[in-house]
C-alpha cells in the first residue's frame, strides 16, 4: 500500500483547483446538462438541478475532499483505513466500477467531439436542420469510425496517466478554461439574438411547475449534478488525497462549484435559444445528439463559423480529456494501492476492460443494430450505461459517503480536517446539518421513489 510519503502533493492551491475543475468541467456541462434539461422538461429541471447542487452536492464535495486529504489514500483505502474491519471499503470499490462504467460511454461521446472538430472545420456538416440531423445519424451509425475514435480517446487518456505529461495538461486548463468560457459567451450572445430565441429562453427559464410532481425529474437532476461535479465515485477523494494541509477545502469547493455550474448554465443559454430558432425543433426527442445537431446550425449563422466551431469542439475535447483522466485515475490508483500492481500494469488492464465495455456503447447508435434498441428498457446501450451509472450509482455513492462522513468517521473529525492549519470554515453548523440529515434523507428518498415508479 502507498504510504503518505510517497504521494505527491499539488504545487499550490491553484494546482488542485485546476485539476478538480478540469475533472468537473467537461461533457457533463456542455453535452449532458442541455440534453437532460431537454429530456426533463426545461426550466423545472434547471430549478431542481440547482437545489441539488447547493444542498446535496456542495456539502458532499467538501466531505469527499476532506476524506481524501485526511487519509491520503485512494477511495477504497480511505474507507478501509478509517473504518477497519467493516464493509465500508465497498463504497470505494463501487466508485472504481462507476469510474470505469462512466468512462466507457464518456469516451464514445468524447470521440464524437473530436470528429466534429474536423467536420466543422471542413464544413462537412452544414446545410439545413434536416441534413445536419442526417449527418449525425450517419456518422454515429458508422461502427468502425466510432470504435477508432473511442480507442483514440482511451489511448490518449492512458498515455497521459502514464506519461507524466499530466501536470502539463492540467496547467493547460488555466488557458483552456477561460478560452472555452469566452467562446461560450460569444455563442450565447449570438444565440439569444436569433429570431425565435425567446421561445427557447422561455423554455429554459420559466418552469412548468407540474413537472415537479414527476420523480424522474428529481432523479435525473440529482444524477446530473453528481456527474457534472465528479462526485459520488471517489474522484474528489483521490484528488483531495494530493491536496496539502495548508489549503482551505471550503474555499476551493466554492470555486469549483461556481465554475462548473456557471458553465453548465451558460451552455443552456446557447442550446435552447439556438434550438428553438430552428423550425420543428423538439428538445425532448433530440437525445444525445442535441448539441451535435443544434451547434452546427448556430455556427452557420456566424461569419467564419466553421473555424469558430472547430475551435469550440477542440476546446470541448480538451475539457473532456481532463475529465477522462480523473475517471481513469480512480480505478488505476485503486489497483496500485490495493493490489500492488505497477502503474503501467494497472493502466493497461483497466483501459483494456473499459474498452471492452465501451464497444456496445460505441456500436449502438445507429438506427438499427444489436445494441441500439434494447428489450425491456428501450433505448440503446449508451443510454442504459448513462442511466445506471449517473442516475443510480453516483447518487448511491454520494449517499453512502455522506453517511460515512456524518456518522462513521464522524463530522467532528471531518471538521478538524476542514479547519486544519487555521483554515476558516464559517458554515460548519450548516454543513453538519446538510451532511448528516439532508443528504442521506433527500438522496435516499429520491432513489427509493424512482425505484418504486420504475419497477
Ligand atoms: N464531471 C465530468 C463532466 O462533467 C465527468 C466526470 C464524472 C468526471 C465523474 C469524473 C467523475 O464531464
Amino acid at each position: 500500500m502507498n504510504t503518505s510519503h510517497s504521494r505527491g502533493t499539488w504545487g499550490s492551491r491553484s494546482g488542485f483547483i485546476l485539476a478538480a475543475a478540469g475533472s468537473a468541467v467537461g461533457l457533463g456541462n456542455i453535452w449532458g446538462f442541455p440534453t437532460q434539461v431537454g429530456q426533463g422538461g426545461g426550466a423545472a429541471f434547471v430549478l431542481v438541478y440547482l437545489i441539488c447542487v447547493l444542498l446535496i452536492c456542495a456539502p458532499i464535495m467538501v466531505a469527499e475532499i476532506a476524506l481524501g486529504r485526511h487519509s491520503r489514500l485512494s477511495p477504497a483505502g480511505a474507507f478501509r483505513n478509517l473504518a477497519p474491519d467493516s464493509s465500508w471499503w465497498i463504497v470505494g470499490a463501487l466508485g472504481v466500477a462507476t469510474g470505469a462504467g462512466i468512462l466507457s460511454f464518456y469516451s464514445v461521446i468524447s470521440g464524437w467531439t473530436i470528429a466534429y472538430v474536423w467536420f466543422t472545420a471542413t464544413s462537412a456538416v452544414s446545410g439545413n436542420a434536416e441534413s445536419v440531423n442526417r449527418f449525425f445519424e450517419a456518422f454515429t451509425s458508422n461502427g468502425i469510425v466510432n470504435l477508432a475514435l473511442t480507442s483514440l480517446v482511451l489511448g490518449a487518456t492512458a498515455t497521459i496517466l502514464l506519461g507524466g505529461v499530466r501536470a502539463g495538461i492540467e496547467r493547460a486548463t488555466k488557458t483552456l478554461m477561460p478560452a472555452l468560457i469566452v467562446l461560450l459567451l460569444i455563442l450565447a450572445m449570438r444565440a439569444v439574438t436569433l429570431p425565435g430565441a425567446e421561445a427557447g429562453l422561455d423554455y429554459y427559464m420559466r418552469p412548468d411547475l407540474t413537472r415537479l410532481l414527476d420523480v424522474s425529474v428529481f432523479n435525473a437532476a440529482l444524477g446530473q449534478a453528481f456527474f457534472s461535479l465528479s462526485l459520488g465515485m471517489g474522484a474528489m477523494i483521490t484528488y483531495g488525497s494530493y491536496l496539502g494541509r495548508r489549503e482551505a477545502i471550503g474555499t476551493s469547493t466554492v470555486w469549483i462549484v461556481i465554475l462548473d455550474t456557471s458553465i453548465a448554465l451558460l451552455a443552456g443559454f446557447i442550446i435552447f435559444p439556438a434550438g428553438f430558432s430552428i423550425s420543428g425543433f423538439d428538445p425532448t426527442s433530440s437525445g444525445p445528439g442535441l448539441i451535435f445537431t443544434v451547434l452546427p446550425r448556430l455556427f452557420s449563422t456566424i461569419p467564419g463559423g466553421n473555424l469558430f466551431g472547430a475551435a469550440f469542439f477542440l476546446l470541448l475535447s480538451m475539457a473532456a480529456l481532463t475529465s477522462t483522466i480523473s475517471l481513469l485515475e480512480v480505478p488505476v490508483s485503486h489497483c496500485v494501492d490495493t493490489r500492488g500492481w505497477s502503474r503501467r500494469k494497472a493502466v493497461a488492464i483497466v483501459t483494456g476492460c473499459v474498452f471492452l465495455l465501451a464497444i456496445p456503447s460505441s456500436l449502438g447508435n445507429g438506427a438499427v443494430g444489436l445494441f441500439s434498441d434494447l428489450p425491456i428498457i428501450g433505448g440503446n446501450f449508451l443510454d442504459l450505461m448513462a442511466t445506471i451509472w449517473n442516475n443510480f450509482s453516483l447518487p448511491i455513492g454520494g449517499l453512502l459517503t455522506s453517511i460515512f462522513v456524518g456518522r462513521v468517521w464522524h463530522v467532528n473529525r471531518a471538521l478538524d480536517e476542514l479547519r486544519a492549519e487555521g483554515a476558516s470554515f464559517p458554515v460548519a453548523p450548516l454543513w453538519i446539518f446538510l451532511v448528516k440529515w439532508v443528504c442521506p434523507v433527500a438522496i435516499g428518498s429520491i432513489i427509493i421513489a424512482t425505484a418504486l415508479v420504475t419497477f
